[in-house]
Parts: C-alpha cells; sequence; structure tokens
C-alpha cells in the first residue's frame, strides 16, 4: 500500500515532543514488563517516533528496526548501537526483501489510533514477523477515560478531541479493535491487558498523567476548532477548568491502555 498524506493530530513540535517524552517516562518500565523480553530478540518498532520505548527496547539486550515517519522525530532519537532507526511510512515498510519475515516481535505503540488503514499496517507487521513470531499492538481507546470529580466543559471537550481523529481519518477508539486487527492480519491472538495509564491526586507521577492528557487536547486545539467541533471560547475555557481540576486534592484520572499480542 502506498504511503498516505494523513495528518498526524498531535504535531511534532518542541512542546509536543516534550509530551511524548513524558508520556515514555510513566508508561515504559510497565510495558516493558508486559513484553517480558528475554534479551537478543530482533524487534520491528513501527512509528517509533522519538525512539525512546526502542531505547528501553534494545537495552534488554535486544536490537531493533524503527520506522519513524517524521524527520522531526527521528532527529531528535538517540542514536543507539543496536537500533537502526528509518524513515518511513507505516503504510510501506521500508525494508529490504531478505528482512521480511525475521522479525522475533513487531511491535506499535500509540501508532494505529493515527493511520487511515490500521489493518494494511498490521498486516504488514504480520508479514515481517518470523513464524511463531510476536505481534504487539498498544494504543488508546479514547472512550474509556473518567475524570472524577468531572471539571465542567470537560465532556464536550474530550467529545471534540475524539471526533478530531475521525474527521482526519483516524480511529480514536481503536483500542477495543486491536485482537480483531490481528485476526484479520493473520496472526493469532494470544493475550490482552490493559496498561494502566490513570493516576490520582497524592501519587508522585499525577501532575506527569494530568500533564499528558491536557498536553494532547491542547495540541489539538487548532484542529479542533477549525473543524467547527468547539468554539475557541469553549475550548479554552474548559482547558482552564481542566488545568485547576489538576490541582484539586481528589482530581482522579482513570484511564488504560489496551495492550493485544498475537502470534503469526
Ligand atoms: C504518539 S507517537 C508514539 C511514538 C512511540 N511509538 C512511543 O510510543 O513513544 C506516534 C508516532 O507515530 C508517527 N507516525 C504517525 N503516522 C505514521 C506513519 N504513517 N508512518 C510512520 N510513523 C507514523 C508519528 O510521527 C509519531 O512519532
Amino acid at each position: 500500500m502506498a504511503a498516505d498524506n494523513q495528518t498526524y493530530i498531535h504535531g511534532t513540535e518542541p512542546e509536543e515532543q516534550a509530551r511524548l517524552s513524558l508520556l515514555n517516562e510513566i508508561l515504559n518500565t510497565r510495558c516493558l514488563r508486559e513484553l517480558a523480553l528475554q534479551g537478543g530478540e530482533r524487534i520491528l518498532d513501527v512509528g517509533s517516533g522519538l525512539g525512546q520505548f526502542t531505547r528501553a527496547m534494545a537495552e534488554t539486550g535486544a536490537s531493533a528496526v524503527a520506522i519513524e515517519r517524521s524527520p522531526a522525530q527521528l532527529a531528535r532519537a538517540v542514536p543507539h548501537p543496536r537500533i537502526d532507526f528509518r524513515q518511513g511510512d507505516a503504510n510501506q515498510f521500508p525494508l529490504r526483501d531478505e528482512e521480511w519475515g525475521t522479525f522475533d516481535l513487531v511491535h506499535a505503540r500509540f501508532v494505529l489510533e493515527h493511520v487511515h488503514d490500521p489493518l494494511a499496517v498490521v498486516r504488514q507487521m504480520a508479514r515481517a514477523a518470523r513464524p511463531g513470531g510476536r505481534l504487539v499492538l498498544a494504543d488508546d481507546d479514547h472512550d474509556i477515560l473518567r475524570l472524577h470529580p468531572e471539571p465542567p466543559g470537560f465532556a464536550p471537550l474530550w467529545i471534540a478531541y475524539m471526533r478530531c481523529f475521525d474527521r482526519l481519518g483516524c480511529d480514536p477508539w481503536i483500542g477495543r479493535r486491536l485482537v480483531t486487527l490481528l485476526h484479520q492480519a493473520g496472526a493469532k491472538p494470544s493475550r490482552t491487558t490493559w496498561i494502566q495509564f490513570g493516576s490520582c491526586a497524592g501519587d508522585r507521577a499525577f501532575p506527569a498523567y494530568a500533564g499528558n492528557m491536557i498536553g494532547v487536547i491542547v495540541g489539538a486545539r487548532e484542529e479542533t476548532i477549525r473543524q467547527g467541533l468547539i468554539t475557541g471560547q469553549a475550548f479554552d475555557l474548559a482547558v482552564a477548568e481542566l488545568r485547576s481540576w489538576a490541582l484539586l486534592p481528589d482530581a482522579a484520572l482513570w484511564y488504560g491502555m489496551s495492550w493485544a499480542e498475537g502470534v503469526v
């Protein structure tokens, strides 16, 4: 399938790259635990972003090919002797003929929600894995987010944010589809779990979780307003309420990342 010109909702501005780094700090240990790498695996990481999680995987002794479309993200990725960073599109993996069918693990985190044809991507992931190799898909299902006490204006703000994805031709609810995607791509689904992606006031990491959520919303401000999904005034008021909510002594953010694993 040819590369398409999809819009990446989060962008690659320095503030967004800082948010993505923060997200890596709060999630990587848990994701690594779920992956249970043995050391020495050959990994393909699709949509590797700033490469922090690819690096975390490589540091277990694995080697990796990391595919990322954005030159701005690649420019910020720290080189690693066992990571081959390649610019390329998830819709058309930049692999050499002899590399197809060889990877022990093919992984994509927070990527399928950003592409127009996730099944085509997962089909390529299945082709890239060796027989018996693993596919791991980790992504959001934005519909499961709950904040308590719910800040005024948050519900329409979050709905506008989710609709912004689907107006761009992407799926904000893809988390629930991950097992179906594995099955449709010809892999055998084997396991699902949630990765805790929420927290509450009093947890040292809470400001990072709240900051990540506010960051993705604020980053989509122009696009959400441009699409007529919310007015600028309603957007800004709701974000101000959200920032105040994040300081409450009983603020709770309930969220999880969908994780699905299959074998080829
Ligand atoms: C939310 S980031 C996640 C990065 C990384 N997987 C992580 O978990 O830290 C999504 C990344 O996917 C990249 N991306 C989006 N669409 C892509 C495509 N079609 N091909 C390759 N990369 C893509 C974006 O540039 C961005 O760096």
